[in-house]
């Protein structure tokens, strides 16, 4: 399953600002790229998305499959898989992609689908992450990359990085110091997994053939390789 002799086919999925996908997009632009791959698509639930002008200024073909013009979740799900493998992608990321997946369409990607969350995992799956932890009282917040399984943010965590909580802060000034690491930690997993270093093997995160625990590996400022 893992790339090592072609450039990476990547298939991003976004419902919002996009800001990750940017990470992506330059992430793989230039001779020195970070990341040795391919944006083949951009997909989008939300017609509205900002992201989707990010991939339009940049020439990557993108497409809106609006979950609201079908009638079930699953409809939806077995559509956007569909449009997904047109573009044939070694690697499916969600960024910021804010719908729940059927268990069909994930083991349809299982193993080349990944996901980056806004905690540092297994605290807070779900929704108002920063809030949480601010109400926690907790020191650090930060973000997780993990592939992603049935369970909703509970797939086998790959890469986490870690910020402070500041005493003045409230949910929006940590997301945006949260977001600050995500676009660091996100290309770099994509970077692992598209080199052949990295998958994901009965149900655990194997990086350089070495299973990685239930938080994954640590993000390093120093930078990660
Ligand atoms: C990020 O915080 C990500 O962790 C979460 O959704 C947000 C997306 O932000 N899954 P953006 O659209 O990439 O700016």
């Amino acid at each position: 399953m893992a790339v090592t002799n072609q450039t990476a086919r990547l298939v991003v999925l976004i419902s919002g600002g996009g800001s990750n996908l940017q990470s992506f997009i330059d992430a793989c632009g230039g001779d020195n790229s970070d990341l040795d791959a391919k944006i083949a698509a951009v997909i989008s639930n939300k017609p509205e998305a900002k992201g989707l002008d990010r991939a339009s200024q940049v020439g990557i073909p993108n497409i809106i499959v609006d979950h609201r013009a079908f009638d079930s979740r699953e409809e939806f799900d077995a559509n956007l898989g569909d449009v997904i493998e047109s573009f044939a992608p070694d690697l499916v990321i969600l960024a910021g992609f804010m719908r729940i997946l059927t268990p069909n369409f994930v083991n349809r990607f299982i193993g080349k689908l990944i996901n980056i969350h806004p905690s540092l995992l297994p605290a807070y799956p779900g929704l108002h992450t920063h809030q949480c932890a601010l109400d926690a009282g907790d020191a650090e917040a930060g973000a997780t990359v993990h592939f992603v399984t049935p369970e909703l943010d509970g797939g086998p965590a790959i890469l986490q990085a870690k910020v402070p909580i500041l005493a003045d802060d409230n949910a929006s000034s940590l997301a945006a110091r949260v977001l600050s690491v995500e676009h660091k930690i996100y290309p770099t997993v994509a970077q692992w997994f598209c080199s052949g270093r990295l998958e994901m093997k009965n149900g655990q995160a194997i990086l350089d053939n070495q299973v990685l625990g239930q938080t994954g590996r640590t993000f390093s400022q120093d930078g990660e390789r």
